[in-house]
């Protein structure tokens, strides 16, 4: 596939996660600016975005931060397909992130690790993990930030919550984007897509069990500081879309 003809997808598959995140942009912006502050005194820093899909926030950071090394990490062999074909100077691992074989693709010490809109698809016990292997691998100062629909764990709060995402879209303008359903049956059936979802077919992802994860954001910061972060807070929130950060001393 040519580089124009997978941007086309990229920019198709940005327009319809808007519809979902609003603030998509701001949110990606925000997340740049903390990595960029967490690294400001690293000479060649280390990032890794994990479940980064198509690559939308590796690529804002590569273009934020031209001499750091990004790996992006993604098990759906045909975002990651679009990612390699449009995106360069950056690698793009395809591996699971509730498993262990991903470490081995990335270098032994990292300065920050970035998520959107991907960890909830790993459940509790998956993404404590997963905390305490970035743990691991940060370097002194290191930073972790997850951006996400994450619920407070209030009944009524998560319910507006869900009111405030959708009157959002609604005044940014976002709510008829095209869905998720509608851009993967654009994508199944497209003869330029073929190899990749073929590929993908082939892999048996289990997009059936999306949303397993149930920590709340007071859950997933406990997880976080037991697994060795120290300061923990969410920065930036609209509704439940939040962008939680975790600074490892
Ligand atoms: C809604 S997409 C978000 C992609 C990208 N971060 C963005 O913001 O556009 C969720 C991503 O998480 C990835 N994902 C879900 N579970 C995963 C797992 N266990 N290992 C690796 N990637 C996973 C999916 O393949 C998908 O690309």
């Amino acid at each position: 596939m040519t580089s124009n003809a997978a941007e086309a997808w990229l920019r198709r598959w940005d327009a319809q996660q808007e519809r979902y995140v609003a603030d998509r942009e701001e949110r990606f912006t925000v997340l740049c600016d903390i990595v960029e502050t967490a690294v400001q005194d690293v000479a060649g820093p280390v990032i890794i975005d994990l479940g980064c899909g198509p690559g939308s926030l590796a690529a804002r950071l590569c273009d934020r931060l031209p001499h750091a090394t990004i790996t992006g990490i993604d098990s759906d062999p045909l975002l990651l397909g679009l990612a390699r074909a449009h995106y360069t100077g950056i690698t793009w691992v395809d591996a699971d992130l509730s498993a262990r074989e991903w470490l081995a693709e990335v270098p032994p010490v990292i300065h920050a690790a970035v998520s959107t809109t991907a960890l909830h698809w790993l459940d509790n016990d998956q993404l404590a993990a997963l905390y305490r292997t970035l743990s691991g691998l940060m370097a002194p100062g290191g930073v972790f930030i997850n951006g996400d629909h994450i619920k407070v764990g209030d009944e009524r709060l998560d319910k507006l919550a869900e009111v405030i995402r959708h009157r959002r879209a609604a005044r940014v303008g976002v709510q008829d984007n095209e869905d998720w359903t509608a851009w993967w049956d654009a994508a199944n059936s497209s003869p330029e897509l073929s190899a990749l979802v073929q590929a993908r077919t082939e892999r048996k992802l289990k997009t059936a069990s999306h949303n397993e994860n149930t920590l709340t954001i007071t859950g997933q910061a406990d997880a976080l500081r037991a697994a060795g972060f120290d300061h923990v807070a969410p920065l930036w929130q609209v509704g439940d879309d939040h962008v939680l950060v975790a600074i490892k001393s």
